[in-house]
């Protein structure tokens, strides 16, 4: 498993999100209010909407765009809409947070 870094806990705010740039696109990463930290596709399963810039509550997020709620666990959209995003391992260590490379390339494969 190849771990890329992409920076500290505290370069995301609380409830709030990054974006990074990998091979494979663009990954948005999550930090819960109680520091849980997701990755999943920076890109929403209803028209691409860039779920980064969604609002976080619990372990889900609301597209910026038409309000879908995205399950940050699994990539499923919740409630009545049907769509699944991309979900990327994190790892925490300490601060530092990597992401699954290695998930991501078989994926896209
Ligand atoms: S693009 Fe996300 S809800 Fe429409």
């Amino acid at each position: 498993m190849t771990w890329i870094a992409i920076g500290t806990l505290s370069d995301i705010p609380r409830r709030g999100a990054r974006c990074v740039a990998t091979p494979q696109g663009k990954v948005a990463v999550f930090r819960t209010q109680d520091d849980q930290v997701y990755a999943i596709d920076d890109q929403c399963p209803h028209k691409g909407g860039p779920l980064s810039q969604g609002i976080v509550h619990g372990t889900a997020v609301t597209c910026p765009l038409h309000n879908w709620v995205i399950s940050l666990e699994t990539g499923k959209a919740l409630g009545a809409d049907e769509g699944v995003v991309r979900t990327i391992s994190v790892k925490v260590e300490g601060e530092r947070l990597f992401l699954a490379l290695e998930a991501l390339a078989s994926r896209a494969a």
